[in-house]
């Protein structure tokens, strides 16, 4: 069965070239980004006029970072930017393929976008999509009267440097929602494809928050300093950074949001958020975002 889609090619007669993205924070930043890299039209939904504007100012300073980094020249940056709109009205989505929902871990915020999305996105077969990283994929596709088309397309951030994609498919996803989104995120986006079912954390998340958690709770025992705990696991391990500090990267509120979803999941102490996040994420410090978290960050 999946053979003979794939030999059709994309199915409903088109390719994916029109996208939206709802949300354009960390995530919803990246993959505008690497959407707009890729050579697609994409319309990004903001809340209001200055969040559009921050999440502009977010992802033309990435684009100015990959040129630096030598990944695109000039040429190609200025061409991704001409391939952004952003608008504050889900209206203007009505023409789009793909919808990419990446807006905080909230669920009955998702849910109702869900619900706004199916009434607003008209395009034949069209793709609704969430970040999530955490939600279960079914209570978002039970928002909508078309769950079939409803899938978990989750990036990792950044999103234009890390090359994995986990695709989540409800009880309800089609093979035709999951071949497509397979050829997009490889053959468009170019990126690794992994496999998880509908399950909080997916794959990746269920190993990492853990580990995290288990970083968090033995700072605030004393048992090692932050700066220890993260040297060793650079230094003993070869990781990229240490726990505390990719906790700052992805955020204390996702974080204690995704372990608290697991939590509710699979009732296992250890996906439970230890004090310490909760106080922290109660008091502003969320990490790189806010420019204070675990760490102090220059803005
Ligand atoms: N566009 C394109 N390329 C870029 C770029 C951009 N905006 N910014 C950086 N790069 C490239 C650099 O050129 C470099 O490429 P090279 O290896 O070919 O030289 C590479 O990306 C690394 O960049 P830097 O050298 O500037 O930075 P570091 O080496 O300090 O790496 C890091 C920074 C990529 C953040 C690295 O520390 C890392 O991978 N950390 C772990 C991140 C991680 O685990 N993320 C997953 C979080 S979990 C998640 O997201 C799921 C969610 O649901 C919670």
């Amino acid at each position: 069965m999946r053979q003979n889609l794939r030999t059709m090619g994309d199915t409903n007669g088109t390719t994916i070239e029109r996208v939206g993205v709802v949300g354009c924070g960390l995530m919803g930043s990246g993959i505008a980004e690497v959407c707009a890299r890729a050579g697609l039209d994409v319309i990004v939904r903001e809340v209001n006029e200055a969040a559009a504007e921050a999440g502009r100012a977010r992802l033309v300073k990435s684009l100015d970072r990959g040129v630096s980094a030598g990944k695109l020249n000039d040429v190609e940056r200025d061409a991704a930017v001409g391939r952004l709109a952003f608008t504050t009205d889900l209206a203007d989505f009505a023409d789009r393929q793909l919808v990419v929902e990446a807006v905080v871990e909230d669920e009955a915020m998702k849910v109702d976008i869900f619900r706004e999305l199916d009434r607003h996105v008209t395009a034949d077969g069209a793709i609704l999509a969430s970040n999530t990283s955490s939600i279960p994929i079914m209570k978002l596709g039970t928002a909508t009267a078309r769950p079939e088309q409803v899938i978990g397309i989750h990036f990792f951030n950044p999103v234009p440097v890390l090359r994995l994609v986990e695709l989540v498919t409800s009880l309800m996803t089609s093979d035709v929602t999951l071949l497509r989104s397979t050829t997009f995120a490889t053959d468009v986006l170019h990126k690794r494809v992994i496999r998880s079912k509908d399950r909080a954390g997916f794959v990746v998340n269920a190993l990492l928050i853990p580990y995290l958690l288990s970083a968090i709770r033995m700072m605030e025992s004393g048992f090692a300093s932050a700066d220890d705990i993260d040297t060793g696991m650079v230094e003993g391990c070869s990781h990229p950074m240490g726990p505390l500090r990719l906790t700052d990267l992805i955020g204390l509120d996702t974080t204690l949001a995704v372990s608290q979803s697991l939590y509710e999941e699979f009732k296992e102490p250890l996906y439970a958020p230890p004090p310490l996040l909760s106080r922290m994420v109660d008091a502003g410090l969320l990490g790189r975002k806010t420019s204070r978290g675990f760490y102090e960050y220059q803005r």
